[in-house]
């Protein structure tokens, strides 16, 4: 099965201490029906926290970056899209 969504969640300094942390559980978390089309996996920086109006944690969503990611943004854009 080809899952829609792969979800990187950063686990950079920057982003793990702004509330990356709290995101690792998104996969507990997720309501069933989204949890079948979401693949999940952590990275290193992703290097968007370099400019200067950066605003973490940051989460990309296939080849959207999402900043101040929390677990409610994640499931609102997963179920607009
Ligand atoms: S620590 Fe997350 S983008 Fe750098």
């Amino acid at each position: 099965m080809t899952r829609k969504f792969k979800i990187t969640i950063c686990s950079g300094t920057a982003c793990y201490v702004l509330g990356g942390a709290h995101l690792m559980m998104l996969e507990d978390i997720l309501p069933a029906e989204l949890k079948d089309q979401v693949e999940i996996v952590g990275s290193a920086c992703l290097q968007a926290c370099r400019q200067a109006d950066a605003r973490p944690p940051f989460v990309k969503i296939n080849d959207y970056l999402m900043e101040s990611a929390s677990i409610t943004k994640i499931v609102d854009y997963l179920r607009s899209h």
